[in-house]
């Protein structure tokens, strides 16, 4: 296909190559960018074509809707229909920030962006480069993860070149993402929100600012045939890096005899500080055990690093599902689909 065949420029965080990248954004076309979260597939969001674009350059399912970033809160007014008081609440305390909210779409977003759903999802990022392009472009930009469709989100602007050069026009390189993992998105239309997706912003967050939340089952289970899905992309293969990932839900000793009793080549494990030297395999951590934040910043880039160094399979400690926690196992349980050994 002839837009497969993009040459991709590689540009810098200065102000000339932030101008080109709003110069590419504002004719149409694609350009991977950094966001505190993971890195984003951008294009302009009232663009149907260049919209279409992120689709074919990620072999997305065309099923499968996207986020609206925008970079201050007026920007949100021509985007959707209502913003009711608890939205408000949210955007007042984690705008800019890892939190992406549903609301009713207005008519000037293409069905492309939304999949024809009457529903729009609206983020305000809190990185600097995302910020400056997305106000230098005036548009809102449509940003899914800047990765191939069903695998690792990229943190870093050489995860986003691997994976999608010659299908971009452009890919900004700022450095490895803070959050690590993608934002929380929940449904603001109707009387009680509801969580489809956990992030860095938690559910515990939430609830403080605007009372109890339904927290989707989705989360944490795998669909039932045939299930109705209220996010999309639940429903998709997730995270996958080449390696085979199975989860170990068991305590310190179970974990470590199960591990170091697995035989064969190229068999890491992806644990805890903690766990390091009782483990006869090669390693790469989470961090310290009780710090989730560590582990939802270290996830991606792990997965990453475990294809680079060649992994055949990744034995995967369960981690805690409090706090950040929660994202941390959704997104790891969805690149084991959902294959855990229970001990
Ligand atoms: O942190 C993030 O959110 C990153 C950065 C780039 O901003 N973006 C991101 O986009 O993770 P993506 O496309 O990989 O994930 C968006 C998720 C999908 O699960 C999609 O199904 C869901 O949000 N979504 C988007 N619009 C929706 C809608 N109208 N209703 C329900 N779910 C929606
Ligand atoms: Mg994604």
């Amino acid at each position: 296909m002839s837009d497969m065949n993009k040459q991709t420029k590689l540009l810098s965080t200065t102000e000339n190559d932030i101008q080109t990248a709003a110069g590419i954004l504002k004719n149409g076309g694609l350009v991977c960018l950094p966001t505190e979260t993971v890195y984003g597939l951008g294009a302009n969001a009232l663009n149907e074509t260049a919209v279409k674009n992120i689709y074919k350059a990620k072999g997305r399912a065309a099923d499968n809707p996207l986020i609206v970033h925008i970079a201050k809160f007026d920007d949100i007014y021509p985007l959707v229909k209502n913003i009711n008081r608890k939205a408000r609440v949210l955007a007042e305390k984690f705008w800019p920030g890892p939190l992406t909210m549903i609301f009713e779409k207005s008519d000037k977003i293409p069905p492309a962006v939304t999949c024809g759903m009457d529903t729009v999802a609206i983020r305000m990022p809190s990185h600097p480069i995302a910020r400056k392009i997305i106000e230098k472009s005036g548009l809102p930009i449509a940003a899914p993860s800047a990765n191939i469709s069903g695998g690792v989100s990229p943190v870093t602007a050489a995860h986003c070149y691997d994976d999608l050069k010659d299908r971009v026009d452009a890919v900004i390189d700022g450095g490895e993402c803070e959050v690590g993992l993608e934002s929380t998105v929940i449904l603001m239309v109707g009387d009680t929100p509801r969580l489809l997706r956990p992030g860095f912003v938690t559910a515990e967050q939430i609830e403080a600012q605007i009372g109890k939340i339904i927290i989707d089952s989705a989360i944490l289970n795998p669909l039932d045939k045939g299930q109705k899905v209220l996010s999309p992309g639940m429903k998709y293969k997730h995270y996958s890096p080449k390696a085979k990932v199975i989860i170990i839900d068991a305590d310190d000793e179970k974990y470590y005899s199960y591990v170091n009793q697995v035989e064969g080549e190229n068999i890491f494990a992806l644990c805890y500080d903690e766990d390091v030297s009782h483990i006869n395999k090669k390693c790469l951590t989470l961090g310290k055990h009780n710090d989730n934040e560590s582990a939802a910043n270290r996830l991606f880039y792990n997965l990453h690093q475990f294809d680079l160094m060649g992994a055949d399979k990744i034995l995967a400690r369960l981690p805690k599902t409090d706090g950040v926690g929660l994202a941390v196992v959704n997104r790891l349980l969805r690149s084991a689909g959902f294959e855990v050994v229970k001990l």
